[in-house]
């Protein structure tokens, strides 16, 4: 049976050309890029390629370019990293955040930003939640379950604005933006000064490069507290001997994303557009979750009213069609999605939804696949 696979917002194949660039990281050039020897610097030199790759398409300098493990340990270095050393301030988070940033929030004073309806945050109501206390708001740029996507230029003029208040108060507690850009780095715009932001997490997971690879990117001049102490690899922030092939694989995975944004992008705006009129014709009491138009090429969510969709997945997985009844980022849970109560829907709604992601191996012929037998499945 051919599998048609729709759950690239979980997980993405590694790109045939970022496994070859890992390759000799994994095997040859194995040495420990802090050891003196010639082979090192030479393992070192590769490292450093790789930061300035990333720096390049991030618009920033190298040396504000961390490697990660993934996008979980990006999250949580910025919002510990930053909360610990400010122990009376707060932190401002939307209430649809990846799990990687609402529990190290809540380590600290979190404060909770709504969403609206469609998803998207409400700019008013975050306004409130920012006070003088706040030292920082940490945004996601697009979600992982409904796709939605943020607007962070906004977000990034209205926190220059209560930073210019301050001043004028002699309230000299800073404020950072932080973005969580996981699922926004396939289509969205990465340059971090157009977006304003000071501290961006990526993962390679989601950018067909390896699992457990990422970065953080962090503007020069803010400290963070690191996580993990020891030798004081990468400046100190991130200690343990560097994932050469994790960082290498990483960053020809980000540069191989870039290449292709635009026309991935297009070419899947129109497969997603495509298969929602086909769901509405086949389906017509279905609604989608989330914003008609803010929200990622790649993404359909889909409320099929009484429908289990625990169930519904089981059954479209036995006739080769692989979707998501909820977010696969969190390991196991029963609870019905924050996300999906964070824009209104009740539980029962919440446990009717399934989500449709969409990724480079993605054909015409698979939605039209999935489109029949979805429909097959519910009559
Ligand atoms: C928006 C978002 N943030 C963070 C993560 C966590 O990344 P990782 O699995 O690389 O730790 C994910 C996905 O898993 C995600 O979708």
């Amino acid at each position: 049976m051919k599998q048609h696979y729709f759950d690239y917002a979980a997980s993405t194949p590694m790109d045939t050309d970022v496994l070859a660039a890992m390759q000799p990281y994994l095997t040859t050039q194995f040495y420990n890029p802090s050891a003196e020897y010639l082979a090192a610097k030479e393992v070192r030199q590769a490292l450093e390629h790789a930061r300035t790759t990333v720096s390049r398409v991030l618009g920033t300098r190298p040396s504000e370019v961390y490697f990660t493990a993934g996008g979980t340990e990006a999250n949580n270095m910025a919002l510990q990293g930053i909360m610990r050393q400010y122990p009376d301030a707060n932190v401002v988070v939307s209430a649809i955040e990846h799990s990687s940033v609402l529990e190290p929030a809540k380590l600290f004073d979190a404060q909770i930003a709504p969403v609206s309806s469609k998803g998207i945050i409400d700019l008013a109501a975050l306004e409130k939640r920012i006070d003088e206390k706040t030292v920082l708001v940490s945004i996601m740029y697009a979600n992982n379950e409904i796709g939605t996507v943020q607007p962070i230029r906004k977000i990034a003029n209205f926190l220059q604005f209560v930073r210019e208040e301050r001043r004028k108060k002699g309230n000299k507690l800073p404020l950072f933006l932080h973005t969580d850009a996981c699922q926004a780095a396939n289509y969205l715009d990465l340059h971090v000064s157009r977006l304003g932001v000071d501290l961006m997490t990526l993962n390679g997971s989601k950018i067909y490069g390896p699992k457990q690879s990422g970065a953080l990117y962090v503007r020069a001049g803010i400290v963070l507290q690191p996580l993990v102490l020891g030798g004081g690899q990468e400046h100190g922030l991130r200690s343990g001997t560097e994932n050469v092939a994790g960082a290498v694989g990483f960053a020809a995975a980000l540069q191989k994303t870039e290449k292709v944004k635009r026309d991935e992008s297009d070419r899947l705006k129109q497969l997603r557009d495509n298969l929602i009129s086909q769901l509405w014709v086949l389906t017509p009491n279905i609604k989608i979750n989330g914003h008609e138009k803010l929200r990622l090429p790649n993404n359909i969510h889909v409320l099929i009213p009484d429908c289990d969709n625990e169930r519904l997945v089981m059954e479209l997985d036995e006739r080769g069609i692989i979707c998501a009844a909820g977010s696969a980022c969190s390991a196991s849970s029963e609870e019905p999605s924050h996300v999906l109560k964070a824009i209104g829907l009740s539980d029962k709604d919440a446990q009717s939804s399934i989500r449709i992601t969409m990724g480079r191996g993605t054909t015409l012929k698979d939605t039209k696949t999935l489109a029949e037998v979805l429909t097959e499945v519910l009559q």
